[in-house]
């Protein structure tokens, strides 16, 4: 999908991209490669990640700044860096890699080192807390951000009863353990793939408030992009993302009043974006083949108007 990624962001030289999600630093190195003399802005809620893509963009010093923020604050850091509008913004949601495989953030099922789950370290809530203090009804209703409607209410009270026999729930590998135990296996699901992942993944999103924060970052996206040829990438993961995306990504293609207009003259809202993908784009058998990882991959892309 990389290939399509750049495309899509219509590269080229001199322009200024906004790396939403920069986390390693894969795709800015990318555009920085292939678009001499372009600077980018990354941004990462996580200061590890940070870390990483300084080193890996260290050769192009000079061509890209990090910030250390959500991505919803995207305004801000424009304003703190005297940019009214970017060529091209990049969203790439969920986790990376090396966040997911770093047992210690509490990422995976086979974390046995606390149950954490922050993106951002420095931020209060915690899978923990998520999982140990709320209700049974606060949690059927983050259970139930990703669909499986049907056994939310059994998870959910399953969770709320171990904890009350047998103490606080102190890993992800245990929680992972608890709620398969508890629900049937997606039969047309394979061995390696852990029957809690779907929830997990739920936790996850509440801890770092995901579907807010994707909602917001298309929308400050759409706004920062230089209107006639400003271009919007968005790599999804996950059903609910894929769903959300195209939503928000129609509406602000054609935008509905929020209030009746001040006097029957006034003009309607107008669009900000053409929605360039309203089928979005999978990754060929190839590029799966190559790489399993990207079969959930799917690409939206909108152009400012
Ligand atoms: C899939 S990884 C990005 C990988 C990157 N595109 C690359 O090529 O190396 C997603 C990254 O987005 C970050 N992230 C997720 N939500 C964020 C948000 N709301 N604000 C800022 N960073 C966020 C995560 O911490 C993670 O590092």
């Amino acid at each position: 999908m990389a290939e399509a990624v750049l495309e899509y962001l219509d590269i080229a030289s001199g322009r200024t991209y906004v790396d939403m999600t920069i986390g390693p630093g894969g795709h800015s190195q990318l555009i920085l490669q292939n678009a001499p003399e372009s600077f980018v802005i990354g941004i990462d809620r996580d200061e590890q990640a940070l870390s990483m893509a300084q080193q890996r963009l260290a050769k192009f010093a000079g061509r890209f700044r990090l910030f250390h923020r959500r991505y919803s604050q995207l305004p801000q850091i424009l304003e703190e860096m005297g940019i009214d509008k970017v060529d091209g913004i990049l969203i790439d949601t969920g986790l990376s890699r090396d966040q997911m495989l770093d047992l210690a953030r509490g990422f995976s099922f086979e974390s046995t080192e606390g149950l954490d789950m922050r993106m951002d370290r420095s931020q209060k809530l915690t899978a923990y807390q998520v999982v140990n203090e709320y209700s049974a009804r606060q949690l059927q209703e983050v259970l139930g951000s990703i669909g499986r409607r049907r056994e939310v209410r059994k998870v959910a009270n399953r969770i709320v009863s171990f904890r009350e026999g047998s103490g606080p729930i102190r890993t992800t590998a245990q929680l992972a353990e608890i709620i398969a135990a508890t629900i049937a296996r997606p039969s047309k699901w394979g061995k390696k793939r852990h029957p809690a992942t779907p929830w997990l993944m739920a936790i996850r999103i509440e801890v770092n408030n995901e579907l807010q924060e994707l909602k917001d970052g298309l929308h400050v996206a759409a706004e920062a992009l230089l209107p006639g040829n400003g271009r919007l990438v968005v790599l999804t993961w996950a059903g609910h993302e894929h769903h959300l995306v195209r939503r928000e990504l129609r509406a602000l293609q054609k935008p509905s009043p929020s209030e009746p207009p001040a006097h029957p003259n006034a003009e309607s809202p107008q669009p900000l974006i053409k929605y360039l993908t309203p089928k979005p784009l999978y990754p060929d058998e190839e590029e799966i083949r190559r790489n399993p990882a990207v079969r959930t991959c799917r690409l939206h892309a909108a152009q400012a108007v």
